[in-house]
């Protein structure tokens, strides 16, 4: 057997740490990249030239044409967004058939989990996760609960299905009237999923052949992770946090491909710290969310929302960095810091009159922690135009210098714009 070509590249903060992009420049040198969890919720933006690319469901290297794609079993699908998205890239040239791939394990998200996923933050009023609203959670409790259906079951004769889809419509309108979320109609789903089945079952494959066939043969492969390590539903800022797993771990479970044939794990982070929805933050910073806007950035790529913005946070990503295993970080969005002339960077919480060094487990008392700043000096100027390390200003490198020591991994790669041409290799 060959020898296995495996790297995991994921977030290591709250999500839109700009994974699409970086993703997008290792497809360059990738003969596969599999998706391992999270559904349309996510949104990987990806710019060539003047042409901006934002991918929901679709692995990133579907933008480069040799390289092949498959949606793992560990993601979920609606059925209705991954065909537009086909639809949407196809109008642009870029095709998908024999290049990409559906796993017939991956579970489905039909417009039940949409009401749900409406129903329970409605209900939750003020304190709402502030989800996506894609079903992703509702899809993901009916996999658990082991009443789900696969895309697989998407290639079943059209009867077998509706009988399928209808059993589990009526089952979520006899909830409905209790829990009061909105009815679904069964005809509706049904018609609608034939339609998906008639257009996604070229596409349906078992997804663990198609990934062990691929490691076998000594394939470059990159599993590519959604949203980022602390919206991981076990690692997360728990209840604030998505469904699946977003660490390592749910690279493997996700795509079926065993943790000993992993052998990079690249932790994509931002030189300061986002998060969209609920939950603890605790460098945020009005002022900094503020300028970032003004800047027209930090705006979310699948809702639209404006994502809340703070410092960098050590405690957070030497965290995320253990979780990992992070055998290299990909630092992006430093031109962010550009203008300031005073960064401070997160390095302790102090609670109840101590200082931590790791973030509390109870979400309560994530929110009661008060930042430890260290202070840095800004650059002030632009980092833009710096295509390898010696062209970025002294104190931008001792910035990122302090992060690695910091968070105790090396840096590979560095990100200061959108741009293909705007990342390069740190040494
Ligand atoms: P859900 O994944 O739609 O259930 O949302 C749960 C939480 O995860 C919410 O706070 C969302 O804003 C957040 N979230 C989900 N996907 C992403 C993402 O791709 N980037 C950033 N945040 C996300």
């Amino acid at each position: 057997m060959n020898k296995p070509k495996v790297s995991v590249v994921l977030g290591l903060q709250w999500g839109d740490e700009g994974k699409g992009k970086i993703l997008d420049v290792m497809a360059s040198e990738a003969d596969w990249v599999l998706r391992a969890q999270g559904g349309n919720n996510a949104g990987h933006t990806v710019e060539i030239g003047s042409e901006k690319y934002v991918l929901h469901l679709v692995p990133s290297g579907i933008l480069r044409s040799k390289v092949s794609c498959l949606i793992a079993g560990g993601a979920v699908v609606d059925p209705g967004g991954l065909i537009r998205e086909i639809e949407g890239l196809t109008q642009r040239g870029i095709q998908t058939r024999s290049r990409l791939f559906l796993a017939s394990q991956a579970h489905l998200v039909l417009p039940v989990h949409r009401a749900v996923d409406r129903g329970f933050e409605k209900k939750r009023g003020r304190s709402r996760i502030g989800t996506t609203g894609r079903g992703i959670g509702p899809a993901y409790s009916d996999k658990m609960a082991r009443i789900g259906l696969r895309a697989g079951e998407l290639a079943l004769p059209p009867g077998e299905l509706a009988k399928r889809l209808r059993e589990r419509v009526e089952a979520h309108n006899r909830a409905a009237r209790v829990q009061g979320w909105e009815k679904i109609s069964a005809t509706g789903t049904i018609r609608e999923m034939a339609r998906a089945a008639k257009f996604l079952r070229p596409y349906l494959t078992d997804g663990v052949s198609v990934a062990h066939r691929a490691v076998a043969a000594g394939k470059r492969i990159l599993i590519e992770g959604a949203q980022g390590t602390f919206l991981d539903v076990d690692h997360g800022t728990y209840p604030f946090v998505t469904s699946s797993h977003c660490t390592a771990g749910g690279a493997c479970t996700g795509t079926g491909v065993p943790p000993t044939a992993i052998r990079r794990v690249v932790g994509v982070l931002k030189a300061y710290t986002t998060r969209v929805g609920g939950g603890p933050f605790v460098t945020e910073d009005g002022t900094l969310g503020h300028l970032l806007h003004g800047m027209g950035r930090e705006f979310g790529s699948t809702t639209g929302r404006a994502r809340r913005c703070g410092w960098f946070d050590a405690v957070l990503v030497r965290r995320a960095v253990q979780l990992n295993g992070v055998t290299e970080m990909a630092m992006t969005n430093l031109d962010g810091l550009d203008g300031l002339e005073k960064i401070p960077v997160c390095i302790g919480y102090r609670l109840r009159n101590k200082v931590l060094r790791e973030p509390p487990v109870e979400v309560s008392d994530w929110e009661k922690c008060r930042p430890v700043y260290r202070m840095f000096e800004g650059w002030c100027e632009p980092t833009t135009e710096a295509r390898q390390w010696g062209d970025l200003p002294k104190k931008a490198r001792t910035y990122l210098s302090a992060i690695k020591e910091l968070v105790g991994a090396p840096l590979g790669i560095i990100s200061v714009g959108a741009g293909r041409e705007q990342t390069f290799r740190h040494g």
